[in-house]
Order: C-alpha cells, then sequence, then structure tokens
C-alpha cells in the first residue's frame, strides 16, 4: 500500500468565462490520499468539489499546480490511458445509454478500451452483476430500473476495467436517503474486496460519515 497514491500540490483553478469575470475555484488544495482509501469531500455548493473531480479525472486540465497518482504527474500519463484504467467515474445523473439494457450498459466501457478475453470479459460481467446485486435484471433496461438500481449499474460500468480510483460526484444526490446509505455500503464493499481508492464528494454529512476519512473544501481550499 502506498501511502501517498494521489498528492495533489497546491491545485488552483481559475474560470474566466468572460473578460470582466473570473472565478477563483480552487486556490491552493493539498491533499494526500493512501492507496486503497476511501475517502469523502465535502463542501458547501459551490466550495470546489466538482471541479477537483473533473481535474481529478482527467476531464479539465487547465488548473495550476500538480497531481502526482502513483508517482507519476498526471500530465504525464497518455490522457487516453488516463481515463480508461487509473480513473474510473459515477455521476449523480447515472449516465446510462437508454437503447441499451443492464449488460450492455456495464459492457460499453469495453468497446473503446483495452481487449479482455470473451472469458475474461464473462467472469468480470459475471462478478460485478453479482456484486451489485443485478444479476437477474441484465436484460432490463434503464428506463425499468429504479433510481438506486441505475446507480449501481452506473456503478458496474465504471469498475469494469478495473480502475485504480473510482472517483464519484454526488453519486446519491438524485437517491432517497435509504437509498443513498446503500450506495455507499455498496461503495464500500467494493473498496475494500477490489482495493479500489475511493473519493466521493457530497454535500451529505451523513454520506461522508461512511467514508473511512473527509477532506473539508471551503472556498476552494482543504480545512
Ligand atoms: N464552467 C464554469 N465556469 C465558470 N465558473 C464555474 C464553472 N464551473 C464551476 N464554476 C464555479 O466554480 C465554483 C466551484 O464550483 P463547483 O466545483 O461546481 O462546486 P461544487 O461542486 O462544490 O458545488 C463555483 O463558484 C462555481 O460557480
Ligand atoms: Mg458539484
Amino acid at each position: 500500500m502506498k501511502n501517498k497514491y494521489i498528492e495533489i500540490k497546491n491545485l488552483e483553478r481559475v474560470y474566466q468565462p468572460s473578460s470582466k469575470v473570473k472565478v477563483d475555484a480552487l486556490r491552493g488544495l493539498n491533499i494526500s490520499i493512501k492507496e486503497g482509501e476511501m475517502v469523502s469531500v465535502v463542501g458547501s455548493s459551490g466550495s470546489g468539489k466538482s471541479t477537483l473531480l473533473n481535474i481529478l479525472g482527467g476531464l479539465d486540465w487547465d488548473y495550476r499546480g500538480e497531481i502526482i497518482v502513483d508517482g507519476k504527474d498526471i500530465r504525464e500519463y497518455d490522457e487516453n490511458y488516463y481515463r480508461r484504467y487509473i480513473v474510473g467515474t459515477i455521476f449523480q445523473t447515472f449516465y446510462l445509454i437508454p437503447t441499451l439494457n443492464v449488460e450492455e450498459n456495464i459492457l460499453l466501457p469495453l468497446k473503446f478500451g483495452k481487449k479482455m478475453s470473451k472469458k475474461e470479459t464473462h467472469e468480470r460481467l459475471e462478478k460485478l452483476l453479482d456484486a451489485v446485486g443485478l444479476a437477474d435484471r441484465r436484460d432490463h433496461m434503464p428506463k425499468e430500473l429504479s433510481g438506486g438500481q441505475a446507480q449501481r449499474v452506473a456503478i458496474a460500468r465504471a469498475l469494469i476495467d478495473q480502475p485504480k480510483i473510482v472517483l464519484a460526484d454526488e453519486p446519491t444526490g438524485n437517491l432517497d436517503s435509504k437509498t443513498g446509505a446503500q450506495i455507499l455500503d455498496l461503495l464500500n464493499k467494493l473498496n475494500k474486496e477490489e482495493k479500489t481508492t475511493m473519493i466521493v464528494v457530497t454535500h451529505d454529512m451523513k454520506i461522508a460519515d461512511k467514508t473511512e476519512r473527509k477532506i473539508k473544501l471551503v472556498d476552494g481550499r482543504n480545512v
């Protein structure tokens, strides 16, 4: 286990939507996360949580400072490789493809990613369907699923490529509190079983209480 698996040093992000408007969304974040750790990022709306997650996810490169993952600056990774095999992402609104069934949604990343053998793919799919409790729903379409089930499909899809880090931005934001708590229990279980480092953004303290450690953001700084 590496103690400083993710190191965020002096991270700054300024949005400049027009010449007159400037938003200091992140103002010098310093965070270390251990390999295999499960942390939450908490803070009120506008504190910079999504900005941080987008940068960590390789979706936004317009930042200052340094992000080291597994000893290497993320700018030095091949971008596609980074987004496919280093990070997996889960969003509040699930983003399932409505015309694909549960199984096809989970397998979708493999269409673009590394070629797993048929046998490996089958084993990985069965393991994840079992882990997220959807083995009997594999043929269902997204519209036939509850919110909690849809999010469990999105979790399995994020994990199919065995990413090192799972990033979740308000994964319980569209769910009732009981279902949200179950999603966190599932992420905790997968964190242990798959040894995936997990970063869960939430503004809900009850959800954050379910993680090993909380990182609190206030106005773009960690406190
Ligand atoms: N694309 C953008 N353009 C301009 N300002 C943005 C953009 N995205 C976010 N912001 C601003 O940056 C700050 C942090 O936003 P965000 O990271 O979305 O916070 P959170 O996820 O904690 O609610 C807010 O003031 C927000 O309005
Ligand atoms: Mg946000």
